[in-house]
């Protein structure tokens, strides 16, 4: 078992670098680097201390101090670190020459090739595969890299900053080299070099630098490049526009690389890519795709201030960026879609991930005090409940205090590696407040919950809202579960009168339509009522938290019909539909055409909000018509899951509204075609329609098979998107027969050279909610396009069934455990960060119903227990049986 990492341990560096000159003679097999590093003593740390260089599966060819060869003794060297027993105690360089072979690199940490192009991936502590450093965030150095390689295999030579020379390195050779001024953590760093094809444009930014920006793909794959390309440019106006942050280097390049652990990386000025988050064309890439490119694109150009000119001290301080950044990313995307269905799209992902994380043995704060192994810290929490954090910041502040903060952020830790202190220490001292009530959020596992209750005195003519916040008491790897504090929790309200329209109601504590509570119990008296209103809370979801709240049905429907804000009148929808599914799931109730009264009222409130509103807002309406997913439903019922139970109450809800509003839902579809020869748009009004039309479809496929089977054959056939053909591929999959298998085999076929749409087919088919899909995903993964290599089709096959399909991950057989652990086990000698994260899926293990239980321990322990586990899954699995 690896060692325990602690912050409270944190020491600074004893040993400094300031300049890196890299020299990368690429090969296929025996790449040679050479390092020159220019280190001194750091005066923050211990005197004569050992200097001792990470390492991780390196070959030392060379070592030279101050050039000259190191005396016997001096030095000690083994795979994973480099020792310099007494460093001189002034400024000396040292020369170190390193082979790797990014052939056999299947971690895809360090140096490796993918499709033949070499990449890298450095973060968190991938560049100690390439050569011996300090590979820490908090030393900082300025980078020049010469890259050497074959003309003909590697014509693409890429690195960070800007470029600086070019020319010939002997017979059939060539070099570039580039300079990054910016002094920069090891984990930023980045090279390319293969066969690319490149898209380009230019961006001036606002202080007048012109800027070249380039996106590389596989050749031939320029024209899916375009939109990506055009994502960059808008994300630099937008971070301008918007932070008043101005792009710093002469060239931006993105490269897309077909195999690739994460999502993508903001190496400075080299942003490096998984493929699916770049390439996008109307015939191969679906509206979901293209909002993911373009906030995936934004994500890593934001990282550029919010991680690379301010980056973090420590891995502890990961959400310092990535939290902030994909706060960042959220606030572009809301401003270039739709607000309110973009926070929607949000929500939903933090109940289905983040809730659940924070609900499970994996459960950490957005800061953690303790890790075994970085990589598996890069979770829904440390990202999406660290966006919500900043988000709630500016709610607690106001937009201009809250940029402000920002602004002094970004001044006074220019070119420095931060801590959230930091952070927090801006914003105190921009708008005068104390946060230690806030901070706790960064320190706290575990979702809060807001129990609220209301009481309208008519005689006072007052209402009373009482707010009651509770934490659970989460034990972590570094504390043994103390009793968390009060939070301060923003709660956005708004009463609204019984018959809709606003109230006009007062309470001082409510400033600009907000409330905090910061201690356990508190108590909001409005005045001057003449009838008990309707309460709206956490408008906009301005906080991360369970509310329970006992609104009647009628009050809901008020919220659903009559609201100002947007997500709460979705969230009224979703809370009636929720009622209905927990009581059924709980009852465990058998499948049926009619989910009750209850489900008959929620048909009937959403039969009179489409006829109102449907066409002016589709996007919006097809959030209101889809219903809470299935692992929210399991986080409701909390305890004692039957998945099959709540698969069974979803499916029912979901015949009923199919039925109850299915010819308004066909009349919707024939509203929202698109005119014949009407020219694609990815934009979020075109999309908007697009997912209203296929709600609608879905709904009326569940209600009617046969006749929602001829109308998604209908689509599969001709439609003009892969939006469109998707769609109705998915709706198809869930109706079982000869038409269901036949429509799959010809998408197959049509798609068998495009590895991007088969992952979406791959993924499709691993969440039929049958008993078969189990033996059909061993088949897939037989299949010619499927290969465990590759990070992307495991988790469009293997992660689709773990993570997405609840039935039949959860059979009662346990099967479906047996598989993942199968393939994690598999998995984890080629890539342990991909086997960990797929583990991740039995993270809600403990609170499925004791049959399911067992197996599920079984399968954990059997992982356990086998021999040569990575760290990687290790840590996962010690973690969940803990
Ligand atoms: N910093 C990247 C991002 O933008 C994530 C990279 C994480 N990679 C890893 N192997 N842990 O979110
Ligand atoms: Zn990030």
């Amino acid at each position: 078992m690896q060692t325990i990492v602690r912050l409270a341990d944190y020491r600074p560096s004893d040993y400094l670098i300031d300049r890196v000159d890299l020299d990368v003679r690429l090969h296929p097999t025996e790449t040679r680097i050479t390092a020159t590093l220019g280190l001194r003593p750091n005066p923050a740390g211990e005197p004569g201390a050992p200097l001792v260089l990470d390492g991780d599966e390196l070959t030392l060819v060379a070592i030279a101090l101050d050039g000259q060869p190191t005396g016997p003794g001096a030095i000690e060297v083994t795979p994973r670190s480099l020792t310099l027993h007494q460093p001189p105690q002034r400024p000396f360089v040292l020369e170190i020459e390193t082979q790797v072979n990014p052939s056999t690199n299947t971690k895809l940490m360090g140096l490796y090739r993918s499709n033949g192009v070499y990449c890298t991936q450095c973060e968190a502590d991938g560049f100690r595969r390439i050569t011996y450093f300090l590979d820490r965030p908090d030393v900082m150095a300025v980078f020049t890299t010469r890259i050497e390689g074959s003309r003909a295999a590697a014509p693409v030579l890429l690195g960070n900053g800007n470029p600086v020379a070019q020319g010939e390195a002997g017979p059939g050779r060539h070099y570039a080299i580039w300079h990054d001024p910016h002094p920069k953590p090891a984990y930023l760093f980045a090279l390319v070099g293969g066969r690319l094809g490149r898209v380009g444009s230019r961006f001036t930014t606002m202080e007048g630098r012109d800027v070249e920006i380039a996106v590389y793909v596989e050749p031939g794959k320029e024209g899916r490049a375009d939109f990506a390309l055009d994502a960059v440019a808008r994300s630099m106006a937008w971070d301008e526009r918007t932070f008043g942050r101005a792009y710093d280097l002469d060239v931006f390049n993105v490269v897309a690389v077909s195999d690739f652990n994460m999502g993508a990386m903001e190496n400075k000025g080299l942003n490096i890519f998984n493929d699916k988050y770049v390439l996008a064309s109307p015939e191969t890439a679906t509206d979901a795709d293209y909002a993911n490119i373009e906030a995936i694109i934004a994500h890593e150009y934001f990282h550029n201030w919010s991680g690379n000119r301010v980056t973090c001290r420590d891995w502890f301080q990961l959400c310092l960026k990535e939290g902030l950044t994909v706060f960042r990313d959220q606030e572009f995307s809301s401003d270039e879609r739709s607000r309110p269905v973009h926070r929607i799209a949000e929500v939903r992902t933090l109940r289905a991930r983040q809730f659940p994380e924070d609900a499970g043995p994996l459960a950490h704060p957005v800061r953690p005090q303790a890790y075994r192994e970085i990589n598996n810290f890069y979770t829904a929490t440390v990202y999406e409940k660290g966006a919500e954090i900043v988000r709630m910041l500016r709610t607690l502040l106001g937009p201009e205090t809250f940029r402000a903060g920002m602004d002094r952020y970004f001044t006074t830790c220019d070119g420095t590696a931060a801590t959230v202190e930091d952070f927090l220490a801006a914003f105190a001292a921009e708008s005068g407040r104390d946060l230690a009530a806030f901070s706790r959020w960064y320190a706290q596992a575990g979702t809060p919950t807001v129990a609220v209750s209301g009481t309208y005195d008519a005689a006072a003519r007052t209402y009373t809202l009482t707010f009651r916040q509770s934490l659970p008491v989460v034990a972590t790897e570094a504390a043994a579960g103390a009793a968390p504090q009060p939070l301060a929790i923003p709660i956005a309200l708004g009463l609204v009168a019984p018959g809709g329209g606003p109230v006009a109601a007062a309470s001082e504590r409510v400033r600009d339509g907000v409330f905090v509570l910061d201690r356990a119990e508190d108590a909001l008296v409005f005045t001057g009522l003449d009838a008990a209103p309707v309460p709206s809370l956490f408008r906009g979801f301005s906080a991360p938290v369970k509310v329970e709240h006992a609104l009647t049905r009628d009050e809901r429907l008020t919220l659903l019909a009559h609201d100002r804000d947007a997500f709460n009148r979705w969230q009224a929808a979703q809370s009636l539909a929720m009622e209905v599914l927990v009581v059924r799931a709980r009852a465990n109730a058998p499948l049926a055409e009619e989910a009750g009264t209850e489900g008959a009222g929620l048909a009937a409130a959403l039969a009179t909000f489409l006829d109102g509103e449907a066409l002016a807002d589709p996007a919006f309406a097809a959030l209101v018509l889809t219903l809470p997913g299935e692992q929210e439903i399991a986080q409701a019922i909390g305890a004692e899951i039957d998945p099959d139970a709540i698969w069974r109450a979803r499916q029912t809800l979901r015949v009923q509204l199919g039925r109850d509003l299915g010819p308004r839902l066909l009349a919707l579809r024939e509203a929202l075609v698109e005119p014949e020869g009407a020219p694609f748009s990815p934009d979020a009004a075109s999309a908007g329609r697009r997912a209203l039309r296929n709600a609608a479809l879905d709904l009326v496929t569940a209600a009617d098979p046969q006749a929602g089977t001829a109308l998604a054959l209908g689509q599969v056939e001709n439609a003009a998107t892969m939006t469109d053909r998707l769609a109705a591929l998915a709706t198809l999959s869930l109706v079982p027969g000869a038409a269901r298998e036949a429509a799959l085999a010809r998408f197959g076929e049509t798609y068998r050279g495009e590895a991007l749409v088969l992952d979406k087919w791959f993924a499709l088919q691993a969440m039929i909610p049958e008993a078969g899909t189990l033996e059909r995903v061993r088949g897939l993964m037989h299949h010619a396009a499927f290969s465990l290599g590759n990070p992307n089709r495991v988790r469009s096959l293997i992660a689709s069934f773990s993570l997405n399909n609840p039935t039949q991950f959860h059979r009662p057989d346990g099967a479906g455990y047996d598989l993942t652990a199968e393939v994690v086990l598999a998995l984890d000698g080629k890539n342990p960060q991909v086997a960990a994260r797929l583990l991740t899926a039995f993270n809600t293990w403990r609170m499925v119903e004791g049959g399911r239980r067992l197996h599920a321990e079984a399968a954990l322990r059997r992982v356990a227990q086998a021999p040569g586990l990575s760290p990687d899954v290790s840590d996962i699995v010690g973690r969940s049986l803990a």
